[in-house]
């Protein structure tokens, strides 16, 4: 059966992909979506977003564009490219608000403004939300605004394995399984737009939704395209030991304390200035800190110290955190009304991604990417709370008008164009997975794939035990080579949707270790404990990680664009 054409390809149905979709197809009336995703789009990472969205909506409270810009540049350990997130706080207003009109319950004041809570690094209140189910609350709005429009044609539940190139080297569709039936097909499109979010998966503690496997980020690079900034990983300082859980920074920006187990809020000693409501960076480093002192209480899943919300009372959190309370009931048979809450740092985002421009084009000719699979660079060496969910507003939509304007100049490929691409597909799938008579399981690989990685690309990172990941994910590439699928079957075969995704996870965690271990300075998120000075001299630069078949990614690198704030001491 041939899939129909589109005129553009969108993999993945989160808010990049639904926001990047409703933007083609109000660009041109003509223009069709094929909008692809592995689970249904209100089952993407997007919805389980907790905290807010950044964006200077109200003139009550001293902000300007251009504090929203310095915070984030700042924040970013000034790696992000200033055109880029001078755009982005411009648009991140505009798209917000229209937000609303498609929907969105923001929560309000009581005089009926829109309400902005503190978060972390950020100088003000610009953080909209909606209670502290704003993901999900985004994504309704998103999601039923798309229904309006039959141009978008969806493939729910349909696994992208590959990204199909034209003689020229331009993106001209995709290879994609259709889980249900197990066939796999070929949907071409004159261009196509990845935002299949990060891979946090990489990771053995991750807030991270199991999807979250870097299946586009990998994809792009296996065609050609350089992940940029892969070193930098953020974590989150407040997850739930044992699952990952996030509690949102939310808590924090309310008034939640952290506290150490001598019962002080340790953090007056690293962020005088901030406390809990530095940046995510520092405040996990922190954390690290108190471990070594001794300052942290041991449990069952590791290490941690305490989120007390208490003082806040149950109306305040019942209001505006009431998932926290949800969350904390239903996975540690705690209410935080009543008590602490154990939390420790974990992975929660990707700064790094597909590089993409200010216009979400990739290097690929009609290939393009938003949301937390590309970089753009709004976040450089660190990310601020909210921007994330402002970002894939503001560049799915970029990437959507822009994605129509390279459609229009250019010719649909003719399916039998194709054809021969996906038998290929299909073989390498067969031999390299499902017939392979390996003996290796895909469960071990990837645990040995987490091990290594929290080895040597933690909070901290040396030179030797990134050397020795660096070392150690070839192997797991070779074993990968030998992992059993003992599914044949074709109907939701899920063992072999694993196997696939595990494939994306090396992809990216080799791009993760090599370029940090190239780094040898310390910036935002990424610090090395050899190296514990920023270097701009040698350093003021994005990492571009090529893939290499049979090799290390090759590392190059690409200047940061700086347009009027000089990279400064960074104190808070
Ligand atoms: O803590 C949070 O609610 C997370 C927000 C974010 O990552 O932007």
């Amino acid at each position: 059966m041939n899939v129909p054409e589109h005129d553009i390809v969108i993999v993945g149905g989160g808010g990049a992909g639904l926001r990047a979709a409703i933007a083609a197809v109000q660009a041109d009336e003509n223009i069709s979506v094929g909008l692809v995703s592995k689970v249904y789009p209100m089952r993407s990472h997007t919805v389980s977003a907790e905290g807010g969205a950044a964006g200077v909506v109200r003139d009550d409270k001293d902000d300007s564009l251009d504090l929203h810009a310095f915070d984030t540049i700042k924040g970013s350990d000034f790696l992000a490219d200033q055109d880029v997130v001078e755009a982005f706080v411009k648009e991140a207003r505009d798209e917000l608000i229209q937000l609303e009109h498609w929907g969105c319950p923001w929560s309000r004041d009581e005089d009926g403004r829109i309400s902005v809570r503190a978060f972390g690094g950020m100088s003000t209140e610009r953080t909209l939300y909606a209670a502290d189910k704003t993901g999900f609350h985004m994504l309704h709005a998103l999601f039923q605004t798309s229904l309006q429009f039959d141009r978008i044609e969806r493939y729910d539940e349909w696994y992208v394995t590959k990204l199909l190139l034209d003689d020229n080297g331009a993106a001209c569709g995709v290879a994609a399984i259709n889980v249900r039936s197990g066939v796999l097909h070929a949907i071409p499109a004159k261009a196509v737009i990845v935002c299949t979010g990060g891979g946090g998966r990489i990771f053995p503690f991750t807030t991270n939704a199991a999807i979250k496997t870097g299946d586009g980020m990998s994809m792009a690079y296996r065609a050609g395209c350089p992940l940029k900034d892969m070193e930098f990983v953020q974590y989150h300082p407040t997850g739930l030991p044992g699952t990952g859980i996030l509690m949102t920074e939310a808590s924090r920006g309310e008034g939640g304390y952290l506290i150490n187990n001598k019962g002080d809020r340790y953090l007056s000693e690293y962020l005088p200035g901030k406390m809990e409501l530095g940046p995510r960076d520092m405040v996990s480093r922190a954390f690290v800190h108190e471990e070594k002192a001794g300052n942290v209480f041991e449990g069952p899943y590791g290490t941690y110290v305490h989120l007390d919300l208490r003082h806040l009372g149950e109306n305040k959190i019942d209001e505006k955190i009431p998932f926290v309370r949800e969350l904390t009931k239903n996975y540690v048979g705690i209410d935080p009304v009543y008590e602490p809450v154990p939390v420790r740092p974990v992975v929660h985002y990707m700064m790094g991604g597909i590089h993409t421009d200010i216009n979400g084009a990739t290097p690929i000719p009609g290939l393009y990417s938003a949301g937390e699979t590309a970089c753009a660079t709004i976040n450089g060496a660190n990310r601020l709370g909210s921007n994330s969910l402002s970002e894939l507003l503001v560049f799915g939509a970029r990437s959507g008008q822009h994605a129509v304007q390279y459609a229009n100049e250019t010719k649909m490929p003719p399916y039998s164009s194709l054809e021969h691409m996906v038998v290929d597909e299909e073989q390498r799938i067969e031999n390299q997975l499902l017939k392979n008579n390996g003996t290796e399981r895909i469960a071990d690989i990837r645990s040995d794939l987490h091990k290594t990685m929290d080895r040597g690309a933690g909070i901290y990172r040396e030179e030797e035990s990134l050397k020795a990941t660096c070392a150690e994910i070839p192997k797991l590439k070779e074993r990968y080579k030998r992992v059993k699928v003992e599914d044949t079957s074709s109907v939701f075969n899920t063992e072999l949707t694993a196997a696939l995704e595990l494939g994306s996870l090396l992809d990216i965690a080799e791009t993760v270790a090599n370029s940090a271990l190239l780094r040898k300075e310390s910036r935002g998120s990424h610090s090395r404990s050899d190296y514990e000075e920023r270097d701009d001299k040698n350093f003021l630069k994005h990492s571009l990680a090529y893939h290499n078949e049979g090799g290390d990614p090759r590392i190059d690198y690409l200047d940061v664009v700086i347009t009027k704030w000089q990279p400064d001491e960074r104190k808070y």
